[in-house]
Order: C-alpha cells, then structure tokens, then sequence
C-alpha cells in the first residue's frame, strides 16, 4: 500500500470524529484476521464512519492490540500481524461515495450526495504533488467537501444516512 495513502487517511479520518455522536451505534460484530501474518483491511457494509472498534472475541494465539495490531480507519477496519478476532464496532450508519475534488488557484466545494451529512473522508488517490491535510486545505462542512490552495485527490466518503 502507498505509503502517502495511508498518511493521508489517518490524519483526515481521525478528524471527522466528536461531532456526530448522536447517530453512532453501538455492537456490530464483524470478523476479521490477519492470514499469515498480513495485514487485511475491510470496508464493512452499510457502515458510513467506525467510530470505535473493541475485541468482542479473539480467534488468533498472536496478540491484538488495538492501534498496532487491529484498529479501524473512517469507515474501515484493518488487522495485521496474526491478530484475528470477531470485533464490536460503534458506528455511523450510510453509505459510501468516491469521486474526484480538485483546487487549482481557487477553493473547489465538492458535493456527494444530495441530503446527507459527510462523516468520514479518505484519500484513495492523490490528484497532486500537494498533500491534502484536514483543516489545512481540505473542511468539511455537512454535505459538503471544499479543498483549497492545491489540495486534488479522489476521494472516498461517507455519508450519514
Ligand atoms: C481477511 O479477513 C477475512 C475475514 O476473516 C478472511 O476471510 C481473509 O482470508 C483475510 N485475508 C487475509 C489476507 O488475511
């Protein structure tokens, strides 16, 4: 995986969380593992934004330790390193949608779906030399993705239901 990627998606990701606590859900089980020590990495259905991720059961001899070995990431959910487990997400229900926001000289307001709110943003791919940095050159404001002063990437979001 693109190391830029992952750099991007943590810094953005992590910032969308606080606001929106009243549409989060609690108890979704999902399993996952970690085959041959790999990482692996799911997006999980119907799911907008995991807002946290616990061990409800683990499967695996090899340790899971949230924030090394497992974890989750706007609306995706990744282990690694053997770990393998039936988890308990807390969640923001909805939907995802891609597509591409770019900036040149002028801020660009992006928009993915008509009502709904934008509850987490990952960068799939990056559309310029400058990194978008969440509330550096890239807000989000309810339905709506606006990136400033170079700011160009295709965009993963999801969108609250
Ligand atoms: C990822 O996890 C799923 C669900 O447990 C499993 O079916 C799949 O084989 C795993 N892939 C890797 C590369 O570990």
């Amino acid at each position: 995986m693109d190391l830029s990627f992952v750099i991007c998606s943590l810094f953005l990701v992590s910032a969308l969380h606080g606001s929106y606590s009243q549409d989060v859900r609690c108890g979704l089980l999902v399993q996952l593992q970690s085959n041959n020590q790999q990482y692996n990495r799911t997006y999980v259905t119907d799911v907008a934004a995991v807002h946290s991720i616990s061990v409800h059961r683990q499967l695996s001899y090899a340790p899971c330790t949230h924030g090394q070995t497992f974890g989750s990431r706007g609306a995706s959910i990744y282990v690694d390193k053997g770990c393998g487990a039936v988890f308990s997400l807390c969640y923001i229900d909805g939907d995802l949608k891609t597509g591409e926001c770019r900036s040149y000289v002028q801020p660009q307001t992006c928009r993915y779906s008509s009502k709904d709110k934008i509850v987490s943003v990952e960068i799939l791919r990056p559309l310029s030399q400058i990194p978008c940095v969440h509330n550096k050159n890239l807000f989000v404001s309810g339905p709506f993705l606006t990136v400033h002063r170079g700011c160009a990437a295709e965009f993963l979001v999801g969108v609250d239901s």
